[in-house]
């Protein structure tokens, strides 16, 4: 049975993983709190991250498949930069997305996230628009609006399907669709920036102006000389970065999928020009694994190259790793991460000036007094390679993941309606989030059979074994043994262990495996070791 979002969100509210933002006051469009659950659930996977990119890494041994050994650091920079990061990195004037009002409901949509086939003539006119939201019933169209168009393309025509954005790029005298939500007449669409604007000080001008940042980049690329200057490093190196991010968002939607206020976890990768593709190779092929390693199926994700004509004008190439959401419709998949080979853009626009594509080569752009439109810091931002006696600008491979994006892939991909047996016997429905044991928020879960004969005094030794250890764990000593099990199995975790009789004869206990359901029993003293184990 294909799973339910709405299955997954109710789960999510129910439990504690997520709430909506200020809930007692209505909430608020694209913000959203994490329950005590969530908390867990996301540092977990923050740590996955974190680990994997620097806490663990070995900068002494080359990994399979790297070109060679390097280094990883970790900074924590500010969320509010200095205005003139974001005029050097082209956010001040070119992160906006378009939008279009509907005159009539007053809905505001992303002109990319509305779908939008069209009746083209052979002489290429426009005789008809039908627009819709891709997940009402995309790849598809409905067998009524296919005929309705099929009927006014006339002899040689075709139906095409593409988005609101590029149709008034292509066909900028054609009438727009109507709303995809009542039928009514929507706005020419308009440029919309996405950052959000605050104001520093007292005074309050529009030259204290400055924004939130809407990712954690940025504050790499300009500390790249600080941390190359008092870490030791030498390409290649990532400098790594948690922190939260803000866009402004039309059109935010899909549970946490897109939210005004997000958290990413970002590495930009420095290297030699001349090892980049080899590198942008390595960082798509390793980042693809980490979610098949924590408890992605393959079946689920793809990794998608970009188009030439998809690519920022700066990038030399760009793959998304995107999953299969629920809420999308079928053959469509949702970024997760996106890993892109930057070249030199970055440093050299925070040494250069804001910088644009003329003919194929990065230029400062000019303002119309012909001096850099955004002049950049002005400092060297060059490496000096000290065997090779070369100065060059290094080339940056980007993987950026969003920390809440993968949070609620893991989530849905967990998500399973299953039968097992009651504490009867009795085969009945469960719902069970199978997460991998490192991203699960809870580890184990404790029960003694029954609350007397020394039995909650015995669970009691054991949840302070396993607390003691660090690991998350739960007590629960309400109702029959079966329903715990149930109440485990619908947050995650991975093993019961039951304190009984014999547990006070022998020192065992039942330990209970959430995807098996099968029971074995160990010596008490071992607990936290097995618990430790299944976590890997
Ligand atoms: N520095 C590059 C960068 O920020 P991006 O594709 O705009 O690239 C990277 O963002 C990742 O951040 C996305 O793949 C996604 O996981 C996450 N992300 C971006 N916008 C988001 C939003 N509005 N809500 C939640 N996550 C978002």
């Amino acid at each position: 049975m294909p799973k339910s979002m709405d299955d997954i969100t109710s789960l999510a509210k129910r439990r504690g993983f997520v709430f909506q933002d200020s809930d007692i006051y209505g909430g608020q469009q694209g913000f959203w709190d994490y329950g005590p659950l969530g908390t867990l659930l996301k540092r977990n996977v923050r740590d996955a991250w974190w680990s994997d990119a620097v806490g663990s890494h070995n900068e002494l041994v080359a990994p399979a498949g790297a070109p060679e050994a390097f280094q990883m650091v970790g900074v924590e920079t500010a969320i509010i930069m200095h205005p003139r990061v974001w005029k050097s990195s082209g956010h001040y004037d070119l992160f906006h997305d378009f939008m279009a009002d509907c005159k009539g409901c007053k809905a505001r949509f992303r002109t990319d996230q509305v779908a939008v086939a069209a009746a083209v003539t052979a002489g290429g006119e426009v005789a008809a628009s039908e627009a819709f939201l891709p997940t009402d019933e995309a790849p598809t169209l409905s067998k009524t609006k296919q005929k309705r168009l099929d009927k006014k393309t006339g002899e040689g025509g075709e139906v095409i399907r593409t988005d609101l954005q590029s149709f008034t790029k292509q066909y900028p005298d054609a009438p727009l669709p109507n709303c995809p939500n009542c039928g009514g007449d929507l706005t020419e669409p308009r440029e919309f920036n996405l950052m959000f604007k605050t104001t520093l000080g007292a005074l309050g001008g529009e030259e204290d102006a400055a924004f939130l940042r809407p990712e954690t980049a940025q504050g790499m690329f300009v500390n790249y000389k600080n941390v190359l200057d008092s870490s030791r490093v030498k390409l290649p190196f990532g400098i790594c970065q948690v922190g939260k991010s803000f866009r402004n968002e039309i059109t935010p939607r899909n549970f946490t999928f897109r939210s005004r206020e997000f958290e990413q976890m970002e590495i930009e990768f420095f290297c030699r020009p001349d090892a980049s593709d080899q590198w942008y190779q390595y960082w798509r092929d390793r980042r693809f694994r980490w979610y098949t390693d924590h408890g992605i199926s393959e079946s689920n994700l793809i990794l998608r190259e970009h188009h030439q004509d998809e690519l920022a004008h700066y990038s030399v190439g760009t793959a998304d790793i995107e999953y299969k959401f629920p809420f999308l419709a079928e053959g469509e998949y949702g970024e997760l991460e996106g890993v892109a080979h930057r070249g030199d853009f970055d440093l050299r626009s925070h040494s250069e000036g804001k910088l644009v594509n003329r003919n194929g080569k990065l230029e400062v752009e000019l303002g119309e007094d012909g001096k850099p439109k955004h002049p950049g810091s002005g400092k060297s931002l060059d490496y000096f390679d000290a065997e090779t006696k070369e100065k060059f600008v290094p080339h940056v491979i980007e993987p950026s993941a969003g920390a809440d994006r993968a949070t609620l892939a893991f989530l849905c991909e967990a998500y399973e309606v299953d039968e097992a047996p009651d504490e009867h016997g009795k085969m009945q429905s469960r719902t069970v989030l199978r997460f991998h044991p490192r991203i699960a928020p809870v580890k184990a879960a404790v029960f003694p059979l029954v609350k007397k004969d020394g039995m909650p005094e015995k669970a009691a030794e054991i949840y302070g074994a396993l607390k003691r250890a660090g690991l998350e764990v739960a007590y629960d000593q309400q109702g029959a043994v079966g329903r715990r099990y149930r109440r485990q199995d619908e947050i995650g975790t991975p093993v019961c262990v039951t304190v009984d009789g014999d547990t006070l004869q022998d020192g065992t206990v039942t330990v209970r495996d959430r995807d098996t359901l099968e029971q074995s029993r160990i010596p008490a003293a071992e607990v936290t070791a097995f618990v430790r184990d299944k976590i890997g």
